[in-house]
């Protein structure tokens, strides 16, 4: 694998000079002076936060809910508006297609989702769908037929560990669906719920090499872009993410006659399981991350010692490796907690996605297509998962970001600037006409 260190020596001016065989721009063409509708985006997006509203100012909008409906049928009419044949794959994610010229080309993906966290905000996946969709709209009003099909893509349950796009690429097994969701539903029930067909789920299957390319506008959630005041974010690659669910085993017994001394404290044991994942997490250099995000403590009374806690472990780096290495160092420093607090840790493997790099060619087309538009830029690294990741099994796949006001993400406070999505919806649509004209 290409390591973060090699590609923060490779300068994007140089790759774009390799991927254009030249150091001059590119010659013009009559495309390069087309521009979205950037009103119509932002007022698109403003609609569609209505769905799954918080009282916080962002949405709780969790994949399979009423609201994600809800939200995915919008969408679906502003794909038909759009002038794209709307369907659902067995997996339910929502595919708007276009045909091109030559019939030979395979389609050129872009895409994101609409899903949120719970207690999420506005713009991560809503961006990119609806900026997707807005450089489908503009082509369709502007008359462009592009070579190559085009396909705008909508992945289900981004945020619950890139479910619809794992089932693309063949990565999201029987055993998966039975897993439970922030819904209520288990996947398998929340895909029927959404239009999808678990039962065929290998139906939604693409190959290698069934896309030409895939490419994401996304929200940087990083505060980069805008403490540095730049307007594009050329993504380098996309870190890996490890997910556990941990469940530690006391035992619960009586508050007030229980000694000190003979407890079997389950929740004592998290306290320091949580820490302790914090100590290993920071005891090397680099910029891996480790996060205890959910527990729940049972029986969860104030007079009982918690006999049981269930929590979570969420590691991520751009290194599959050092994911690994970490994950053995907390598991081993768990058996140290267990017997000093009496008590045992098991950990399940509910979600592992692999990093994945950025395809160098379609980066110096993002890079050379943003220095057209007059956009300032710079190359950097995902810190969060995105469909993306697995769309790079099967396909060159690439990611453009946008500021997020002081890198909040994940929160109702999330914003990027109408301004701001409009250029990156831009570099979108250039992005793609270049992809299409060039290969
Ligand atoms: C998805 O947004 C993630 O990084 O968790
Ligand atoms: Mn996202
Ligand atoms: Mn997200």
């Amino acid at each position: 694998m290409t390591t973060r260190r090699d590609f923060s020596r490779t300068s994007l001016a140089a790759l774009g000079a390799a991927a254009l065989g030249r150091f001059s721009m590119p010659p013009r063409h009559a495309w390069q002076d087309v521009r979205v509708n950037g009103d119509r985006l932002n007022s698109h997006l403003k609609a569609l936060s209505a769905f799954g509203a918080n009282p916080q100012g962002g949405v709780s909008r969790v994949a399979y809910s009423p609201y994600d409906k809800q939200g995915r049928e919008y969408v679906m009419g502003l794909m038909r508006a759009a002038g794209l044949t709307v369907a659902i794959d067995t997996a339910g994610n929502i595919y708007g297609t276009r045909p091109g010229t030559d019939a030979a080309r395979k389609p050129l993906w872009f895409g994101s989702h609409v899903d949120s966290v719970p207690e999420g905000g506005n713009f991560d996946g809503p961006v990119g769908s609806l900026g997707a969709i807005e450089v489908a709209h503009t082509m369709q009003e502007r008359g462009i037929r592009t070579r190559h099909p085009l396909n705008v893509v909508i992945f289900q349950n981004e945020e619950g560990g890139t479910v619809g796009s794992r089932a693309v690429v063949g990565e999201l097994h029987d055993a998966d669906l039975d897993l439970g969701t922030r819904s209520g539903k288990t996947i398998r029930s929340g895909i029927t719920f959404i239009g999808g067909d678990p039962a065929r789920l290998a139906a939604a299957r693409r190959q290698p090499g069934d896309a030409a390319a895939y490419v994401e506008l996304h929200i940087e959630q990083g505060g980069n872009l805008d403490r540095e005041q730049l307007k594009i974010g050329v993504v380098e690659g996309i870190v890996g993410i490890g997910w556990w669910d941990v469940t530690i085993e006391g035992f619960s017994n009586h508050a007030g006659t229980t000694p000190m001394n003979d407890r079997r404290d389950a929740l004592l044991a998290f306290a320091r399981y949580t820490d302790m994942v914090n100590r290993v997490v920071t005891s090397e250099p680099g910029r891996q991350v480790g996060t205890v995000g959910m527990v729940m403590a049972f029986p969860g009374a104030r007079n009982v010692i918690p006999g049981k806690v269930q929590c979570s472990l969420e590691l991520r780096d751009l290194d599959n490796a050092r994911i690994t290495r970490l994950f053995e160092r907390v598991r081993a420093e768990c058996v140290k907690i267990g017997e000093a607090t009496g008590t045992t840790f098991a950990f399940e493997s509910t979600h592992q996605s692999a990093s994945a790099m950025c395809d160098r060619g379609i980066m110096a087309t993002i890079e050379s297509q943003a220095r057209v538009l007059g956009l300032s830029q710079r190359s950097l690294p995902s810190g969060a998962g995105h469909d993306a990741q697995h769309m790079a099994k099967i396909c060159p796949s690439a990611m453009i970001f946008i500021p997020s006001l002081k890198g909040i993400s994940h929160a109702p406070q999330e914003y990027s600037s109408p301004g701001d999505i409009t250029n990156g919806a831009n570099v979108l649509l250039q992005t793609i006409l270049a992809l299409d004209a060039r290969s």
